[in-house]
């Protein structure tokens, strides 16, 4: 069955998640980042998770070239982050306060938790690459997630 571009965004959209930041550096060591809820959980033990990322962002060279990235779970007043790490063209982390990594990559202030990965494994996944990432650190904290739904942001009800 086939189906186009626009229907499946529609349904996609129908599956609710968590938003991410996806933090990473360059060769230089200049930070990249950007928002993405292609992310999951994939093994315990080893402990690994997996993300995918468009072949198109601005960082994607980066992510072979310095091996690392953090996952940073954002919390509902990080609505904003959100929008910005999705944004094209300005940097992003201008203002932004964050901590560095021990792989030496942004942990977001904020966030909900992070998990600090080193690039393992990658995989064509058509117009995305699915990245591997094998868990050097993690840590999370507090109950007020961010959550996506049919392209608008939601809070869980308090
Ligand atoms: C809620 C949300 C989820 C997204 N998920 C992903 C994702 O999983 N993978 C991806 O490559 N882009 C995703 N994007 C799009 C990127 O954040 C966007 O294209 C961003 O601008 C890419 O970074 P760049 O500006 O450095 O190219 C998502 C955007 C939003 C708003």
């Amino acid at each position: 069955m086939a189906i186009d571009a626009r229907e499946l965004r529609n349904v996609m959209g129908h599956f609710a998640t968590g938003v991410t930041v996806i933090t990473t550096k360059d060769t230089s060591g200049k930070p990249f980042g950007l928002t993405a809820n292609a992310f999951s959980s994939l093994s315990l033990d080893p402990p690994l998770v997996l993300i995918c990322v468009d072949k198109k962002v601005d960082c994607y060279a980066c992510f072979e070239e310095s091996k690392v990235f953090v996952v940073n779970f954002l919390s509902e007043e990080q609505e904003h982050l959100s929008r910005r790490f999705a944004t094209k063209g300005i940097e992003k982390f201008e203002g932004i306060s964050h901590q560095t990594g021990e792989c030496g990559v942004p942990l977001l202030d904020g966030a909900m938790g992070y998990i600090e990965c080193k690039l393992i494994n990658s995989y064509d996944g058509g117009d995305h690459t699915i990245y591997i990432g094998e868990i050097q650190g993690a840590a999370a904290s507090g109950d007020k997630p961010l959550l996506f739904f049919k392209g608008k942001y939601y809070r869980l009800p308090q």
